[in-house]
């Protein structure tokens, strides 16, 4: 696919939404040169989908029970991503598999963020106040945020990020959770920028920085 001075991303969210609206902020900043062009929530009741409204972003509420089967689901899904223009898809808190078709057509275009770093404290039912529990449970001292391609396995593609913060012995999983996520909200965009102007480049397991 042709590189585009402002590539048209897709944003996946469940939840309220607000690494989405970093990503908005930084594009009006004009750090993050990309479109947000769609957001679909499989949650009609998402914050994100409120936040896409306010600055006039597209959006689609589609979710599986909405579809007779699981094939009509996923051609609902890719459907809306050509009629868009969509050249990548951008997780932020979607709590649902992306179908398999779906991860083959956007292969390496496919952004997640996770909030620690993996592959520690990652992997199925890892999302969430679980993520920052086990943190504290396991008694690490630093942890932090991963941003990575998506595959066929949960919190598994390529890094493409990663950023660290200190686990405090006074913390809890919300104090937690509130210092990872404003190191998300610095470093989601970050790597996004890197991905579509291409000074991150993919090869295979690993990812090298273009100077
Ligand atoms: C973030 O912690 C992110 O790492 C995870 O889901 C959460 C979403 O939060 N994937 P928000 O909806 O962006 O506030």
């Amino acid at each position: 696919m042709s590189k585009s001075t402002s590539p048209r991303c897709a944003v996946f969210a469940s939840g309220g939404g607000s690494n989405f609206q970093a990503l908005i902020d930084r594009i009006a900043s004009k750090d993050l040169h990309a479109t947000i062009a769609l957001c679909i929530s499989n949650n009609s009741a998402a914050g994100a989908l409120e936040r896409a409204q306010i600055v006039g972003i597209p959006t689609l509420h589609c979710t599986q029970s909405q579809f007779t089967d699981p094939a009509a689901y996923t051609r609902a899904l890719l459907a809306a991503l050509k009629n868009n223009n969509i050249e990548y898809i951008i997780l932020a808190g979607y709590m649902k598999m992306i179908p398999r078709e779906v991860i083959a057509t956007y292969r390496n275009r496919i952004v997640n963020i996770h909030p620690a770093l993996l592959p520690a404290f990652g992997g199925k039912g890892m999302y969430g106040h679980y993520v920052h529990e086990a943190v504290i449970a396991y008694g690490a001292r630093i942890t932090g945020v991963t941003v990575h391609l998506v595959d066929e396995e949960y919190d598994h593609g390529s890094i493409l990020m990663q950023q660290s913060c200190q686990v405090l012995d006074t913390d809890t999983p919300q104090s937690l959770a509130a210092r990872v996520l404003a190191v998300e909200h610095d470093t989601y965009w970050r790597a996004i920028e890197g991905l579509v102007n291409e000074s991150i480049v993919i090869e295979g397991r690993k990812v090298r920085y273009l100077a």
